[in-house]
């Protein structure tokens, strides 16, 4: 839909990539409640809004919401609902970097809860608001890494693995209806997301990082013109296309990766 008709769930909104994506999406005419954990960041986040452009201050709107409280998820849900909503945009995420036996299962679960569960739930919940609006849209924010296994990001993986997954299913599941699922994959961006340990790694295996702000121009582009799903950035596409075609023959590939990846003595391995 064009982005004046939008009225945007989008959740991480306080994060580098929200910043920036809900910056893009007030310009652009779309009304966007913004949502994160902390009142004071997004009361700022929203009064800068709807300060800094002329007409932004009746489209801008937050509400806090913690993503892994189920009872959060619900009043998120009832609360987009009224504000009428009929896109969300699942932004928020957790990173997590290092080999498997380095991270505790606290983290992992952490990790697949904040990114997989957490928009798999969310969803469910809007569903029945979103079949009453005439046409709607789910954006899943995943990441290149949801469609290529790095070394070094098995947890964080198997939750964009997991979430193009969810996407791609409920978009089939869905086609008969007005409500259009899509994925967004970005690579590697210029955040807080990024640990100094993965910033060098990123260094060392020749990773291309871009701006928040060039990934808003592709959500924004992916909401107006409907696609299934896009991945930003030379040569992230092409890996993901030729790993979706043949993965065993990339693993050769990968040595550079492995071998930049923090030893993993810097904490003991976790008991489980
Ligand atoms: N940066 C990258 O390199 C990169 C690359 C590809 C894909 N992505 C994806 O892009 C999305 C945004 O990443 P970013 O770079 O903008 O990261 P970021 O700056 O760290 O922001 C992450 C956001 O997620 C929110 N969040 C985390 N846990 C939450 C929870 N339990 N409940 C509610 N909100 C929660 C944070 O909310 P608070 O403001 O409340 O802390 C924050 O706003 C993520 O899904 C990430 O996986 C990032």
């Amino acid at each position: 839909m064009k982005a004046h008709e939008a009225r945007v769930l989008l959740t991480g909104a306080s994060g580098g990539i929200g910043r920036a994506a809900a910056q893009a999406l007030v310009k652009a005419g779309a009304s966007v409640m913004l949502v994160g954990r902390a009142a004071a960041r997004l009361t700022t986040q929203a009064s800068e809004l709807m300060g800094g452009m002329p007409g932004a201050s009746d489209r801008v709107a937050w509400q806090v919401a913690d993503m892994i409280d189920p009872s959060a998820l619900a009043g998120l849900s009832d609360g987009a609902a009224r504000w009428g909503a009929n896109v969300v945009v699942h932004n928020a995420g957790l990173p997590s970097f290092g080999r498997l036996e380095t991270l505790s299962a606290h983290d992992i679960q952490q990790v697949l809860n904040t990114n997989l569960l957490a928009p798999m739930l969310l969803t469910q919940a809007l569903l029945p608001h979103l079949r009453r609006v005439p046409r709607a849209q789910v954006i899943c924010v995943g990441s290149a890494l949801g469609r290529l296994g790095l070394p070094g990001y098995s947890a964080y993986c198997a939750s964009k693995f997991g979430l193009r997954g969810f996407a791609e299913a409920l978009r089939r599941e869905l086609g008969d209806t007005s409500i259009r699922v899509q994925y967004l994959g970005p690579r590697a961006t210029q955040t807080a997301f990024n640990s100094p340990g993965v910033e060098a790694y990123n260094r060392a295996t020749g990773t291309a990082m871009d701006t928040p702000q060039t990934v808003a121009v592709a959500l924004l582009r992916l909401l107006e013109d409907e696609a299934a799903e896009r991945f930003l950035g030379f040569p992230e596409k092409l890996a993901v296309r030729l790993n979706g075609l043949a993965p065993g023959l990339l693993d050769g590939a990968f040595d550079r990766h492995r071998n930049s990846l923090p030893d993993g003595n810097e904490r003991p391995a976790p008991a489980l």
